[in-house]
Parts: C-alpha cells; structure tokens; sequence
C-alpha cells in the first residue's frame, strides 16, 4: 500500500474522509500526539487499526469525537463527566464512561467491554476531519505496537510507511504526550496521566482523585486473565464440535453455528470476534467450542483475546 501524505487543506480533508468512509485509515494530527483513525462504527476499520499497529492484543480504544454532544451518543453521561467536559473539552482529557450499547459502536473499540473511552480532541484538523467525515474515529497513538509515540509526522511514516492510507500532515504535535485519561465508571479515577494535569481535574471534581494502582485489578480489565467472559465455558482449538457445544469456525470449519471468517481473513476475522462471541453467548449456549486461529498478524490478538475469554472466571 502507498500512504498518501494529505495537505491539511479543503482537499486533504475531504480525501481523508473519504479514505474514512471506506473503512481505511489515515494517520491525522491532534493537540497530543498523531492518532491513527478509523471508523469507529466499523469493525473492519478497527480491525485494520490493531493490523496495522501490530498489537498483540486488542486494547480498547480512544473514540474521538467532535462535542460533548456527541460524545453523550456513546457514552453515559453523568455530572462528573459534564463538569470536566464544560471544564476541559475540546483538550487533552479522555473519560471513560460506561458504555451506551446499541448506539453503533463497534464492540472491537472497546475490546467487548461495557465501557467506553471518548476524547474531543482541540486540534483543528482533527476537528474538520470529524466535521467533513460526520464519523467517530477510533485512533491510538499512531505508532507500531511497542514504540514510542508520535509527535510529528516523519515519525508516523518511520512506523507505519505502507501500512496506512494516508497521513494528514498537521506539522509537530503541540502537547507531545497523550492525553490524561479519567475513569468514570464508579468513583473518578486516574487512569493515565498526560497532556492534562491532575491537579487541575482535581481542582475541577472539588476533589481528589484515586489512583489507578488502587484499582488495579478492576480498572485495567484488558489485562484481566478472565476479561470479556461469555457465561458459556469455551474450548479452544477445537477440530469440531462434542456434544452440547456450538462451534465457532475459521476459514469454513464444518458444521460451525457462526465462522470468524468463510475464507480464513484474520482482519475479517477480527472484525467479527466480539459480535460473534456475543451472539453465541445470548443464544443460551453452554459451552462454546472454537476452532484453530492462526498465530500470525491479527490471529495472535484474536487468540490473547480467546484465551482471556476461555480463563475460569473470578467469583
Ligand atoms: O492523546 C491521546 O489520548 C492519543 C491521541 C491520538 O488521541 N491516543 C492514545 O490512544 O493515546 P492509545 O490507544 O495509545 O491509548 C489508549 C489508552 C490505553 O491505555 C487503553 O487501555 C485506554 O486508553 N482505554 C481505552 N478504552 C478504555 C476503557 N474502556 N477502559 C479503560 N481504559 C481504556
Ligand atoms: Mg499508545
């Protein structure tokens, strides 16, 4: 693939969220570091994220957003959140709030959890691109899996040259850390600390915030062993179904309920893991059987993710 570098002109921004539309993914600047945006509402974009970042597993990510308005689409609102959106919005602050199923989301953004991490990002380009492209874009830091993040563009090229559509090219970030991240879910928590200091979210809450170290084992459920638990028990690297299970294919298995995918694509696969898992599970199945994925490219992170689900689960 050819990345495009994109002027972040009228034309830029109209071929970036045209490349959006299509389920590609541009690498766009915001007031933090460069993200690297798909559209949030569709699994085979977001897949193509994690592809292209070569993450091992699927962490939940970002949802940029143009308002609080939208942002109130996809997530719970509640009075905190609108304290520190009137206070802190469009900036460098990600709330993660719980999630509003049915809204569209794609279940691969949040990793199939019941929450979500949403952000209005201040930079301009940003802005018009969630303007023109009318779409929610999921973006992590625009870099492969592992490595530092970017605050220019020459950084995003060095990692991900012909991986991505295109770049719009915004000059060097002006924060040059991500954001700060503020759980919402239950009692404020920080999460991640970044472009935003503590000092002034706590400032605006009129009070202090937890620490995530205090909450570790529930506010970080991607690292959860028994994370995204279909009640069913689940057995992987199944050859085919035993009796009482339903069988969840790849590449075409033989008598499967649902298949990952017919023709064994593992970003078609990926796109599809979450819902089908879900499907499975409200269907009344006990026991899921899962047919071999294979370890390579997207098949590691779909396979961290099997086996989270497939763990004994916690009382
Ligand atoms: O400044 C930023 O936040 C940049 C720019 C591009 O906006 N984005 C960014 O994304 O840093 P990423 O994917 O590199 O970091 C996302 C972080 C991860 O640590 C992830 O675990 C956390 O957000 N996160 C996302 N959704 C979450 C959720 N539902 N619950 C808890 N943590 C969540
Ligand atoms: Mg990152």
């Amino acid at each position: 693939m050819h990345t495009r570098t994109l002027a972040p002109d009228a034309a830029g921004i109209t071929d970036a969220a045209r490349l959006i539309a299509d389920g590609q993914l541009v690498a766009i600047p915001t007031e933090t570091v460069y993200g690297l945006a798909g559209d949030a509402l569709n699994s085979t974009a977001v897949a193509r994220i994690f592809e292209a970042k070569g993450r091992p597993s699927f962490n939940p990510l970002i949802v940029h957003v143009a308002d609080s308005a939208a942002a109130q689409t996809y997530g719970v609102w509640s009075d905190m959140a609108d304290r520190l959106a009137q206070a802190f919005w469009p900036g460098p602050l990600t709330l993660v709030l719980p999630l509003r199923a049915g809204a569209g989301l794609s279940p691969l953004v949040s990793a199939g959890q019941d929450s979500v991490a949403i952000r209005v990002p201040a930079h301009p380009i940003a802005q018009a691109l969630l303007a023109a492209s009318g779409a929610p874009l999921a973006a992590p830091s625009a870099n492969p899996s592992g490595r530092i993040s970017p605050t220019q563009p020459q950084h995003v090229l060095s990692g991900l040259d012909g991986r991505i559509a295109a770049i719009l090219d915004g000059g060097p970030c002006d924060v040059g850390v991500e954001s700060t991240i503020i759980g919402l879910t239950g009692t404020p928590i920080l999460l991640r600390p970044g472009g935003l200091p503590v000092e002034a979210i706590e400032a605006a809450l009129g009070a202090p915030l937890a620490l995530h170290s205090e909450h570790d084992a529930i506010t970080a459920p991607g690292q959860m062993a028994s994370h995204y638990a279909p009640t069913a028990t689940m057995r992987l690297n199944a050859d085919s179904s035993r009796a009482g299970e339903v069988m969840l294919g790849f590449g075409g298995t033989p008598g499967a309920e649902l298949d990952l995918s017919l023709s064994g694509d593992l970003i078609e696969a990926a796109a599809a893991l979450f819902g089908h898992l879900h499907t499975l599970d409200v269907s009344g199945a006990k026991a899921i059987a899962v047919a071999p994925v294979p370890e390579r490219g997207l098949g590691r992170a779909i396979n961290d993710r099997l086996r989270r689900a497939a763990a004994p689960k916690p009382d």
